[in-house]
Formats: C-alpha cells, structure tokens, sequence
C-alpha cells in the first residue's frame, strides 16, 4: 500500500534532488512549525517525511488511509527570495497599439484533448479609413438595468435590436457575427502586436482587460441602439452578484427570442443556481451554501485586491509575451461564469466556455456588463489605492472597433477610465457580497494543542525545492516571508502578496487549481467562505496562432486581510496548499514566492 511514487496512496513524494540549503533562508528551514501561534498542522503524521520513511510505508495504516483522499508534496517556495517587484527595465517601453487589419490572420482553435483543430474566419472587413474616439455628447446618463429586473416595454426593445443585428448581412461590421467575431479575433490570435509579427495580441490576462471590453460593450450597445432607432438604448447587465441574479436571466432562456443560445450546459437552466467557484463538476450545494459560497467569492476578488495591478492584471506593452497576469476578477469569478455556461457537449465548450466563440452568446454581453459594473464598484470602495494605472502605456493602449455608422475608430484606454464619459452607468441595486468576509475555519486555533504539534512535525517536514511542480495532486509548499507583523501605514502602503511564477499550460486547456494558505488536512475541504482560501487559477480555453506555445502566467493573490484574520502575521513562513480542480496533471509552476505591491 501507498509505496510505489505517483501512485494515487502514496503518501508523500519526496523530489530527488538533494537540499539546497545553501540557497534556503536561514528562517525558513522549518520554521513553520515554531512559530508563536503554530499551524495547527493536524495531519502532520500523515506526511512523514523522513527519508526512512520512504522504505517504511505502511508504518501508520491509519495515517495511510486517511491520505488517500490526497497525495502531499511538501517543497520550498520562494527560494528566489521575498524582495520587492523589481521595476521592469523596459517599463514605459510602449503602450499596445491598435491592431493593424490588413494583416489579420484566421484563428486556430484546438483541443489537445481530442486532437481536433479548426481553422476560423474572425477577421473583420478592412478599410484603411481611421477614425480617431471622440466622447459621446448626451443629455442625461443613461442606467444600463439588471437583466432580472427589466420590464416588458424594454424587453421589447432589445429584442427588437437584437433581431435587426442578426439579420445585417454577414460582412457588415456591425452584423451579430461579425460583433461576435471581434471577441474571437482580439482574443485567439488574429492579430500580431505592431512591429512584432511573431507576438500576438491577447487582451485578456493583462491590464487590458477591463478597457477593450468596455469599448466593446459601448459599441456594440451604439450599434444596437442605432439599429432600434433609439440612441438611449442601453444594455442589461447579468446580476449574477446578488441572489436574485445567480440564475441564468429569464429573458436569454426563451427558445424563440433573439437573446437564445442552444449551446449552453443544459444542466444550468434556471432555476439551477450559478456557481462562481465553478470548476467544470456540480458541486450540489443546497441554495444557501451555493449564495454564502458565491457572496464569498465576491467579497475576495473585489475587497481584498486593493491595488490598480491586483485588480486589473499584470502591465502589457508593445512587443510583450502575452498574458503576464490576470487581475481579480477577470480571473474569478469571470472564468466561472463563461465555463459554466458553455455547453460541454460541443467540442470547444462553445459558446461560452470559448474565447473564440464567446461572443455568440447574448449572454456574454450581459455578464460582461456585470464585469465593467464591478470595475466602477471597485472604485467606489474605500481605499487610497483603489483607482486605475497612471502609467501612459496603459493609458496610451488602443484598440479598433467598428461604431454605430459602420466607421472604423480607433479608441484609446483613457477615453473609457469612467462610464458616466462615455454616457452611462449602472442601475444600482444591492451589494450583498460586502457583508461576506470569509472566516478562519478554526477561530483561535494555534494556541495549546498546537504546539505540540509543531514539535512533532519538525522532524517530519521535508523541504526540498521542487520547482517546477507539476499539480497533478494536492501540494504543499513552505514559503518564507521577509516582512513581518507590518503596520496598518505599511500594509495600506504595500499589499503583502503569494506570486505563482510561470504558471504553463496548454492554451486550449480548462483550467482551475486553488490556493490556500495554512489550511489543515482534514475531512472537509476548505472553500470560499474560509478565509485560509486565498483564491484559485484559471483559464477559459483559447489559442493563438502558435497553438504549440504554451500559455505562461502568473498569479499574485492578495495576502495582508489573510495574515490579519488567520492571526499569523508574525509568522517566518506559510504555508501555501495548491488543490488542482480542473485540469489536473496539465499545469506546471515555476516558482512561489511573496512580494510586495504598492502601485
Ligand atoms: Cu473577453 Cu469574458 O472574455
């Protein structure tokens, strides 16, 4: 039992290469487990670790048993050290230009699952006639409303909208498939950077996220709004933050209306609740726990990120890798939403589950108006560094979309930083989630029994590097902190943060792991609510025209609110556990470390 490695009982697996420990800060070799308040690290016996061990596998039958729920890698994270973000030489070296037509590609669409690969038109007509954004002139903000709360007079309205843009002619820029096509082309590789025709344009995992899809949902709300005559007309927004709204809205279920898409998961129907910790499995939570769950969700990404490059996503300049880092929700709860819409049943989790084909759905438009609401939230929450990059490269960033008049415009990331600008806002409606702070799981653990423990578990701790790991199981990592027991100043300064280095993964691979901080192995998972749960990975498949290059990300969760509830701010070490979930055995990381961000 449990003694061949890799397989699913082993207990533990141990790397082969030896210590390094003339690389290992002093602090950090076992230091965890001394510690004032000690990880209370209740399954400690069941990852003994001694290289005696290896031979001895069926020492504690109990022990064993009970890890067969999950195999443990213990590593060192942050051999590399805790220093802060070194600034980029190439900073300020060029902001992202708009694409250049002429030379627009198909786009490739794989799954290296099944082999299968396709070849799609995405390109958008040419023309060489640009013109450059101007503001929008209005009379009066126009409240784009929940998409569970419209009435029948606007309904009526956008269904009208709806249907003329789906019977434009096919090569009209402004034509559904064509509106479609700009999420396809922006995001599977039809474009290259300009001057770097080997570098292609990615507009999500990065701080571009938030502005081209808010210039999208601008035009294509422009387009609709001409089409109906109606130039007030405005977008619903898919209020799937609030209990009334985690269900798909009424108005996109009905077979017959514009708003309709058959390739949704059939499972998801309303009144099924929606599941912003979605990673591919129903999770059969009653009502209750699904809503308590989700608000969780919601209070993280949005309360805890606290800074324009934790909310936004990592800094994206001309001539890039693409994808350097996700912000908060585009990673989550944006990924769940679009997995757990997409029907599993086609080949490519079309509609939804795609970058490619996500903007065949109505739908996306609405849960993507929900996004671009939850940025103007974002902004309106307490906190000196909660509002948006000063950096011209961003600000200089642009894109090109096709407007109301079939002109070509070229926008720029500044012209859309707020929505009243650009002529509208949201509906306001409750903000539950901001009563939903995630709580410790073992309130006031870590004093008594627990220090026993942590004697114990100093002769059973392996710490090796283990770089790269492959999350083909439960892992742990020790990762040592620089800085601790910060002041308020410091921490409003300067958010504490565990950085995933060169997270790699094929491209066209669903992905979801999640990241915990000191949780114990016990018999219930920890989950959203819990606030050792420090946030999760993801990826909606996709490809570039490189379909062999692997997606290379990072991911830096926000740790200063985690260290406060957990108690454990005076602490040398973490420990941090990674759960793959969907996607097992496909990703690979690099390195861990903490950092420090105060942009
Ligand atoms: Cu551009 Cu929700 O993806």
């Amino acid at each position: 039992m449990g003694s061949t490695v890799n397989s699913p009982s082993t207990p533990i697996i141990i790397p082969s290469s030896p210590l390094q420990t003339s690389f290992i800060p002093k602090t950090s070799q076992l230091s965890i487990f001394k510690k004032k308040k000690p990880f209370n690290f209740a399954s400690k016996k069941l990852v003994s670790c001694k290289a005696s061990d290896r031979n001895q596998n069926n020492a504690d039958s109990s022990s064993i048993n009970r890890l067969d729920r999950r195999d443990i890698l213990l590593g060192l994270g942050g051999l590399y050290g805790a220093t802060n973000l070194v600034s980029d030489p190439f900073a300020s070296a060029a902001p992202i230009a708009a694409p250049d037509l002429s030379l627009c590609e198909n786009s490739t669409v794989t799954s290296s699952s099944s082999g299968t690969s396709i070849s799609v038109p995405c390109c958008p007509p040419k023309t060489t006639n640009i013109i450059d954004f101007k503001p929008p002139r209005f009379s009066n903000i126009r409240l784009r409303p929940a998409a569970h709360l419209v009435d029948a007079n606007y309904l009526e309205k956008f269904t009208k909208a709806m249907e003329l843009m789906k019977a434009l002619p096919d090569d009209d820029p402004r034509s559904f498939k064509q509106q479609a096509n700009v999420h396809c082309a922006y995001c599977n590789g039809a474009y290259d950077h300009v001057g770097f025709p080997d570098q292609p344009l990615q507009i999500h995992f990065s701080w571009l996220f938030f502005p081209f899809h808010r210039f999208y949902l601008y035009f294509y709300e422009r387009i609709l709004g001409k089409l109906i005559g109606d130039p007030n007309f405005v977008m619903p927004f898919w209020n799937w933050d609030s209990p009334p709204g985690m269900v798909i809205p009424d108005i996109y279920v009905d077979p017959t209306s514009p708003l309709y898409d058959e390739k949704r998961n059939v499972d998801h129907q309303p009144p099924k609740m929606l599941d912003l910790d979605y990673a591919g499995t129903e999770e059969l939570l009653s009502k209750r726990d699904q809503i308590k769950s989700n608000l969780s969700v919601m209070y993280r990404q949005m309360v805890t990120y606290k800074t324009p490059s934790l909310f936004h996503g990592a800094a994206y300049r001309a001539g890039d890798n693409p994808s350097p880092g996700m912000g908060s929700v585009e990673n989550n709860p944006h990924t769940a939403v679009h997995r757990w819409v997409g029907d599993k049943r086609e080949p490519f989790s079309e509609d939804m589950g795609n970058f490619y084909s996500a903007g065949r759905d109505p739908l996306f438009y609405a849960h993507h108006c929900n996004v671009d609401r939850l940025w103007n939230i974002w902004k309106s929450l307490p906190g000196k560094k909660r509002t948006d990059f000063t950096d011209t490269d961003w600000l200089d960033s642009s894109f090109l979309f096709y407007d109301e008049n079939a002109n070509l415009v070229r926008v720029k990331v500044r012209d859309c930083l707020n929505s009243r600008t650009l002529g509208y806002d949201y509906q306001k409606v409750n903000i539950p989630w901001l009563k939903n702070k995630p709580t410790p799981r073992r309130p006031g653990r870590g004093s008594g029994s627990g220090s026993a423990m942590a004697a114990e578990a100093n002769t059973e701790t392996v710490i090796r590097n283990a770089f790269p790991i492959v999350l083909d199981k439960l892992v742990r990592i020790e990762v040592p902190r620089t800085k601790k027991s910060r002041t308020k100043v410091e921490k409003e300064n300067e958010e504490e943060v565990l950085v995933l280095q060169n997270i790699r993964v094929d491209r066209d691979v669903a992905v979801k792991f999640d990241v915990y901080i000191n949780d114990e192995d016990d018999e219930t998972p920890t989950e959203p609510e819990d606030s050792e749960f420090a946030g999760s990975f993801t990826n909606i498949p996709h490809n570039h025209h490189n379909p062999g290059v692997k997606l290379d990300t990072n991911l830096t969760l926000p740790l200063s609110d985690l260290l406060e509830d957990l108690d454990i701010e005076r602490d040398d070490n973490i420990v941090v556990t990674l759960v793959p979930k969907e996607g097992k055995g496909l990703v690979s990381i690099g390195n861990i470390k903490i950092d420090f961000v105060g942009d």
